[in-house]
């Protein structure tokens, strides 16, 4: 049986279903990060995977934006990469360079030998993580799982770290489609097992990153990325519980991001959600969409973002306050907590 405790601020999972309420929910998208002392501070004791792999660190990483900002709902510490290594991919994090896979995927040969790990085995300490936050939790907000969708993770294991052409995913998607196919198999299952531990651990709703879908065109997402999306969507519905898609490069993507199946869809700084709204099927909730650079400018311009957002939703149901992106390492904390009074408290 899913342990998944009762919560008291249910506001976020209320949006998802598209209740009508006073006021939205808010989290924001990287919501434990460097821009919080706290977390840099939990830091010190060890890496950022030691962190990722420690439950209770974990756990202290999840509560902070909690304790400290107030936040509607929390999601868990963790990095969309933790799988992948699971598969057999030995990551590192570099300081100011980010992820780096030390033997990406280029050959058939290399997707041959790929695992689809058993994600309570292999990734455990994510399911453990996911308990113990919920104990500390006590039932005060609900928690976000997550995991990359299959394609953003696929231009990690390929690329070997963050591209900005894609050149070498995209090479295997138009010289080895089949490679390419057999690849997004091993990933799609990866995922789809890997959200089904978290469920079982006790998340209330899940997110999945696609944050590199933009680099594609409507078309080639449509054959190359949505379909394995669809895929983890359709596999994880029996759970009934929430699901939304982020995509970072969302507006030539929309109308087939509506496809995918999520009951929330996440849109990126570059849309007004005014244009946004109305190609989004009417059963689905919003989540979005401020740029995240407002947060390091002034409280005016702050206030006046929050108000152009919240204009852009209108009195349409169902929608969740957050950045575009996740928020930005040098974002001053006060800048933070005045986003989160003037969303819950009004402007
Ligand atoms: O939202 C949250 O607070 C939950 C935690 C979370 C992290 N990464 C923590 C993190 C989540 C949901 C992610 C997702 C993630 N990771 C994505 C998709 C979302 C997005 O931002 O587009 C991607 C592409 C990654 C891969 C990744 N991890 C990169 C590119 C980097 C380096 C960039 C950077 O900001 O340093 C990371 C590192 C990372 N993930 C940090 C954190 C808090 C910083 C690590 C540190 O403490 O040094």
């Amino acid at each position: 049986m899913v342990a998944r405790p009762a919560v008291k601020n249910d506001l976020f999972l209320r949006a998802c279903r598209r209740e009508r309420l006073d006021r939205p929910p808010i989290w924001i998208m990287r919501q434990a990060g460097r821009y919080m002392p706290e977390y840099q501070e939990i830091r010190k004791k060890t890496s950022f995977l030691g962190l990722c792999k420690t439950p209770e660190l974990a756990t202290q990483a999840t509560l902070l934006p909690i304790d400290l900002l107030g936040l509607d709902a929390a999601i868990l510490f963790s990095d969309i990469l933790i799988p992948v290594e699971a598969m057999g991919l030995s990551l590192e994090f570099t300081e100011h360079k980010g992820p780096k896979f030390l033997n990406p995927v280029r050959t058939d040969a290399d997707i041959e030998r790929l695992a689809v790990p058993d994600a309570r085995k292999d990734t455990g300490f994510v399911g453990d993580a996911v308990r113990l936050i919920n104990t500390r939790l006590d039932g005060r907000v609900p928690l976000l799982g997550f995991s990359g969708a299959p394609f953003t993770l696929a231009t990690y294991m390929v690329e070997g770290e963050t591209s900005k052409e894609f050149t070498k995913v995209k090479r295997l998607i138009f010289s080895n489609p089949r490679g390419y196919r057999a690849l997004m198999e091993k990933v799609t299952r990866t995922v789809i097992d890997y959200l089904e531990m978290q469920v079982e651990a006790g998340i209330h709703a899940y997110q999945l990153f696609d944050t590199w879908a933009g680099s594609l065109c409507a078309e080639h997402y449509r054959e190359y990325a949505l379909p394995y999306t669809r895929e983890v969507v359709r596999a994880l519905a029996r759970h009934g519980i929430p699901s939304i898609l982020y995509i970072n490069g969302t507006a030539a993507l929309l109308d087939l991001m509506d496809q995918a199946g999520t009951d929330v869809l996440s849109i990126d700084w570059r849309l007004p959600l005014d244009k946004a709204i109305p190609r989004i099927s009417p059963e689905k909730a919003v989540q979005g969409n401020l740029d995240p650079v407002v947060l390091l400018t002034t409280e005016e311009a702050l206030a006046g973002e929050v108000r152009r957002v919240l204009a852009g939703v209108g009195d349409r149901p169902g929608y969740i306050f957050n950045l575009g992106h996740g928020i930005l390492p040098e974002t001053p904390m006060a800048m933070a907590r005045s986003l989160v009074r003037m969303v819950q408290n009004g402007l």
